[in-house]
């Protein structure tokens, strides 16, 4: 029976539907990137964006980590940056540090600018790649994009920034630019989302990843009502959604108003305490440091221990580092990380 293809590993989306499991799921963000070492090969001859644009290489490298460590998802090679090259925004990927942007939008002129994404016209290449990694799947793949926060602040800041002072600045002093940008980019990203739904993704997730740095009132007024759009507008879709932040604890309450099946949280916070903060009519992803894997077999084997503690009995919870994978982890950890979740749960429903 080698010419049938294995049945679909389906426990991510179970899992993010609060529906039982054969065991936990896992996947990890970045699970593509520099540690491995097939993916440091592929970058020897590409830069990260080359390898986005070319849908057969995309697809290689996307499917890579499922066959290096046995995760139970495969998210997208793609950038949170790529769909805004088609809005009109110049950025280069300096590797080490992140985006640079050549020209930051920082008054209503150039905030108006911006085009409308038009998704088979901008980003075919993701939307082809999707459908070339969907047939060399047994596993869900998750598609994303970047909130509008997290775009904005690259945006305007130029650049990655420990302070976000220039957002905060444009946010406070001038609504109009701040509130026309946000307007363009949930836009934009609601339609980049539907149209990776519709390309065949399974999953998706929005990277809120810098929205930490604001309080839950400013959180409430300059970002909530763009990231609720883009929810809304996914809702139909019935596709399971996955809202992402780090640094989130004082936020919670205000990312679920704006929307998500599931949530995801980093190590700041008890996994447990997230939970119960956001409510069990939603599923969790996360939360294992990342650094956490740089340390030995028994730490990170005591470490996932105690979050797999914090969320047994529960249905919908779904493994994951709390941030992207550290260029330094070493991959025999991750995929022994693996298999311990998935030994350590199986059956536990
Ligand atoms: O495996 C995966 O998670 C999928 C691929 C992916 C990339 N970027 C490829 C990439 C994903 C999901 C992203 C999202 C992304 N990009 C985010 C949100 C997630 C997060 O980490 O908070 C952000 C903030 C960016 C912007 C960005 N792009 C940064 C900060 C960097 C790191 C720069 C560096 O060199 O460390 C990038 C570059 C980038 N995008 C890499 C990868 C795998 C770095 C590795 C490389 O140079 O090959």
């Amino acid at each position: 029976m080698g010419w049938l293809r294995p049945r679909l590993n389906d426990r991510l989306i179970k899992a993010c539907r609060r529906q039982p499991v054969d065991a936990t799921p896992v996947w990890f963000m970045r699970q593509a990137g520099r540690y491995l070492p097939e993916y440091r090969k592929v970058r020897e001859k590409h830069d990260v964006i080359s390898i986005c644009k070319n849908p057969d290489l995309c697809a290689k490298v996307t499917t890579m980590p499922v066959e290096a460590l046995g995760v139970d998802a495969a998210i997208m090679f793609a950038d949170i940056m790529l769909p805004l090259q088609g809005m009109g925004v110049k950025f280069e990927i300096k590797e080490g540090l992140g985006p640079l942007i050549q020209e930051p939008i920082r008054n209503l002129d150039s905030a108006n600018s911006l085009a409308d994404l038009d998704p088979s016209n901008d980003v075919p290449f993701v939307l082809e790649a999707i459908a070339q990694t969907k047939k060399m799947l047994n596993v869900p793949l998750i598609g994303f994009s970047g909130a509008p926060f997290t775009l904005a602040s690259y945006i305007i800041e130029g650049r990655p920034t420990r302070d976000f002072v220039n957002t905060k600045a444009l946010m406070y002093r001038d609504p109009k630019t701040w509130h026309a940008l946000m307007d363009k980019l949930s836009t934009a990203m609601a339609s980049y989302l539907r149209a990776q739904i519709k390309a065949g993704v399974d999953v998706v997730q929005l990277f809120d990843s810098w929205v930490g740095c604001l309080s839950p009132q400013d959180y409430h007024q300059y970002v909530l009502p763009y990231s609720r759009r883009i929810f809304k507008e996914l809702e139909a879709t019935g596709v399971p959604r996955i809202h992402f932040g780090t640094g989130t604890s004082n936020l919670l309450e205000e990312m679920k108003q704006a929307g998500g099946d599931v949530f995801g949280v980093d190590w700041r916070i008890p996994i447990d305490l997230a939970w119960a903060r956001l409510g069990s009519d939603v599923a969790i992803q996360g939360n294992l440091d990342p650094a956490v894997l740089l340390g030995s077999p028994e730490l990170i084997r005591s470490q996932a221990t105690e979050i797999l503690t914090k969320t047994k009995g529960k249905v919908g919870h779904v493994f994951n580092l709390g941030h992207g994978m550290l260029p330094e982890t070493s991959p025999q950890n991750v995929i022994e990380l693996v298999k311990f979740v998935h030994d350590s749960t199986k059956n536990s429903g």
